[in-house]
């Protein structure tokens, strides 16, 4: 009984080992790193805004990024009002936060309302509507890109489609 058991786990661990050793080699495979890097990512960004915040210490950033070149990604956010920007997805009303987001190569990286969105934390002063609040992105491969986000009201939503369930930051 015990000789067989011990046959059973030495099966299971060759096993283990062979799929490390193909996941391993699948890493190798894809090769992306050996091509030259001589095209590089071309981002704009655009319709940024920030809603006015209802907490003291706490606003919500939405922003797209076009891409039209080769593929980059948002690693971070800094901006002289808020003492930490935190990058959160959300999907179906669950919020994660993430530590980068992907823009894609010849696409779009879209942070819009119950979506993607950058949570300005720590808040030095609080945003009022009509101002612009100076926030600086930056990435793995362009160098940061400033820009100055206008803060609108509480409610504002330009994509607004008469669907306004979700977006309330009641799990922050
Ligand atoms: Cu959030």
């Amino acid at each position: 009984m015990n000789h067989r058991t011990t046959t059973h786990r030495r099966a299971l661990a060759g096993g283990a080992i062979a799929l490390v050793a193909a996941l391993a080699l699948a890493g190798c495979g894809d090769g992306s790193d050996s091509k030259d890097s001589a095209d590089k990512p071309e981002l704009e960004v655009s319709g940024a805004f920030i809603p006015e915040p209802t907490m003291d210490d706490m606003a919500a950033g939405f922003l797209r990024i076009d891409n039209k070149g080769a593929a980059d990604k948002l690693t971070s956010a800094t901006s002289d009002i808020a003492g930490d920007i935190t990058l959160h997805s959300s999907k179906g009303g669950v919020m994660k936060e993430q530590d980068s987001f992907d823009v894609p190569a010849d696409g779009e990286l879209d942070f819009t309302r119950g979506g993607n969105h950058l949570m300005l934390e720590k808040l030095k002063r609080k945003p009022k509507q009509g101002e612009k609040v100076a926030v600086t992105l930056h990435f793995q491969k362009s160098d940061p890109v400033k820009i100055e986000v206008p803060v609108k009201e509480a409610t504002y939503n330009p994509e607004q489609q008469g669907e306004s369930a979700h977006g309330s930051h009641k799990s922050h």
